[in-house]
């Protein structure tokens, strides 16, 4: 395992008591700071491979080795779920307290760590307001501080821009990007989508289905900050062009 490797994936399979064959021989790495994407088409075991790596389901075969030997404590690892997923009943405030309950911080550090990271994504003004009060994106950019609240350095993301409309998502994007290099995350991030990949990430892993597995990486190289100028450059056209040959094959491809 190299110095820099956060968590190494190795031979991953995952069967279901159902019969069905989600994962086999799924490997990869995740790197200290960078920004990883799993890529593949619907059912591939991108949910399943994210939540095997956040220890909330079990691998059936293969391994999941970190770094320093001994998985992530509650708190330094943050998952974000496809849907925002909040307390109807409690406020922006409580919504991203919560994670804080199962940790020994005090009242005052809640209040703290509850302020700095609806400050980061961008919700200050906002901390009273109850979900329902709220859009997509802003629910969204509460889980995301709710996953940020405990300042994990790992943070895993399941789809979560997948329901919003092209210009929020855009937005959420340029804002995960800035928080990315600001806070020094490392974030794997799953989505099914060649352009938001390829804007986001430093690194793709393109997943096959049935069973699923890596079958392509590929660096996407361009220096921070991406922008806009970045999403309507011909690189970046060339990029997506590229990725989604692979995804293709991918789709293409028998086990
Ligand atoms: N708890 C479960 N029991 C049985 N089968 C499951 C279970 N969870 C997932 N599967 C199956 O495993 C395969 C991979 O599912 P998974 O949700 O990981 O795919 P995905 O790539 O995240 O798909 P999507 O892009 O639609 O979210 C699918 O065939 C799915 O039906
Ligand atoms: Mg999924």
């Amino acid at each position: 395992m190299s110095a820099e490797t956060v968590v190494s994936l190795t031979g991953i399979g995952k069967g279901f008591p159902n019969g069905v064959l989600a994962l086999r021989g799924l490997s990869f790495d995740v790197r200290d700071g960078e920004f990883v994407s799993l890529l593949g088409p619907s059912g591939c075991g991108k949910s399943t491979a994210l939540r095997i790596l956040a220890g909330l389901a079990a691998a059936s075969e293969g391994s999941v080795r970190w770094a320093d030997r001994h998985p992530p404590a509650s708190g330094e690892l943050g998952f974000v779920f496809q849907e925002p997923t909040l307390m109807p009943w409690t406020s922006v405030a409580g919504n991203v307290r919560l994670p804080l309950r199962f940790q020994a911080v005090s009242r005052a550090e809640a209040e703290r760590r509850v302020e700095e990271a609806i400050g980061l994504v961008g919700l200050k003004g906002f901390e009273s307001a109850y979900p329902r009060e709220l859009s997509g994106g802003m629910k969204m950019r509460v889980s995301i501080a709710r996953a940020l609240v405990t300042r994990p350095r790992l943070l895993l993301m399941d789809e979560p821009f997948a329901a919003l409309d092209e210009i929020t998502r855009f937005r959420l994007n340029d804002d995960l990007l800035a928080l990315w290099s600001r806070e020094r995350l490392t974030i794997v991030f799953v989505t099914h989508s060649v352009f938001e990949s390829v804007y986001l990430s430093n690194r793709i892993l393109v997943m096959a289905a049935r069973p699923g597995r890596v079958v392509d990486e590929l660096r996407i190289d361009t220096a921070q900050p991406r922008d806009e100028a970045f999403r309507t450059s011909s690189d970046y056209a060339a990029m997506c062009r590229q990725v989604s040959a692979s995804l293709r094959s991918a789709m293409s491809m028998a086990s």
